[in-house]
């Protein structure tokens, strides 16, 4: 038997627990894996509460990112073998808060030795969330751009990404995460009332591209701040289709470009809290509290 996080009902975190299931099989194409770590996204809490929908079976297992290792493989597979430490989306339902799951091998990537498996654990979705958003309008060094959300799992990754390609970076959140957002080597700019006229001031001219990892007002007031209305695209909200921006478009090779950024140092996902998987539900509040300060990862092993 293996142990795996669910939740029996849609709505709030009275109906997560922590529950056995028999080890799952591998299907074609697809590897069994043992994870050692799974990072903590707002979608978890966002898919418990029917925010993604209703259609789904019940009980449904929680996570979507996990690093491990491979332990069975699938007919077809012939990427990955028993023993490979890996990092991989997981399939909504098939649940990373557990200590098996089952990942799609076309979509896991090798875990390079230099890369702990706590931080791979945070590159399928909020890593490769950064690098989508950062590469989905082409920006030149020395361009502007506006992080809104900055201190977050994905908005710190997306600041150092933007570091890399020496572009100018302002990144707003709350005022205890100043000085993680001036790690990255953006601007900080304190998020609340007047924020965007705190924008404007450094940035006169306009901002070359908003990245939202907000949403609502805050993305309304900072659209404006963009030189042209394509130059918003958002993770957060789909309204930014009104306002002439784009939504975040997948790249099937954002999880090995940024694994690779990672491997290099270049990158530092930012894990600043841990749980075991026993804590899960602390784990997702930390997250749903929605004031999460870098990655929340669960450690299964
Ligand atoms: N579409 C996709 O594929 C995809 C993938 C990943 C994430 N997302 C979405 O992207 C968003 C961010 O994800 P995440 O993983 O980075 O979340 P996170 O780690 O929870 O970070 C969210 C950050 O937003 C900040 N924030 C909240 N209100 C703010 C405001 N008014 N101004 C500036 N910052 C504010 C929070 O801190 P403070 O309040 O302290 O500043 C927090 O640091 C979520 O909505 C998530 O669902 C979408």
């Amino acid at each position: 038997m293996s142990k795996v996080y669910v939740f029996t009902q849609f709505g709030g975190p009275e109906h997560e627990e922590l529950q056995e299931r028999p080890v799952p099989q591998p299907g074609a194409g697809e590897l069994l894996v043992e994870v050692k770590a799974a990072g903590v996204n707002p979608a978890d809490w966002k898919i418990r509460a029917g925010h993604l929908g209703t259609d789904r079976q019940l009980p449904t297992a929680m996570g979507l990112e996990v690093a491990g290792v491979v332990t069975a493989v699938g007919d077809g597979v012939t990427q990955f073998g028993v023993g490979d430490p890996v990092l991989a989306g997981v399939p909504a339902g098939n649940g990373g808060f557990a200590e098996h799951t089952l990942v799609r091998a076309a979509e896991a990537v090798a875990k390079p030795e230099e890369v702990s498996f706590t931080d791979a654990a945070t590159l399928p979705v909020a890593g490769t969330t950064a690098y989508d958003l950062t590469h989905q309008v082409e920006l030149e060094p020395g361009q502007t751009m506006l992080i809104l959300g900055a201190g977050g799992g994905v908005g710190l990754m997306a600041a150092q990404i933007a570091n890399v390609h020496q572009f100018r970076t302002i990144g707003v959140a709350g005022e205890a995460k100043r000085e993680l957002v001036e790690s990255t080597g953006a601007t900080f700019v304190a998020s609340g009332d007047g924020f965007a006229d705190r924008v404007r001031e450094l940035a006169p001219e306009g901002v070359d591209l908003v990245i939202d990892l907000v949403g609502g007002g805050v993305l309304r007031q900072a659209a404006s701040l963009a030189t042209e209305p394509g130059r918003v695209v958002s993770a957060a909200d789909p309204a930014v289709v009104d306002l002439g921006g784009a939504v975040r478009e997948r790249n099937p090779e954002a999880l090995g470009k940024i694994t690779g950024v990672v491997e290099y140092g270049l990158v530092n996902p930012n894990v600043t809290a841990t749980y075991e998987l026993q804590q899960a539900g602390q784990a997702l509040a930390a997250v749903e509290a929605g004031h999460a300060a870098g990655k929340t990862v669960i450690e299964t092993a």
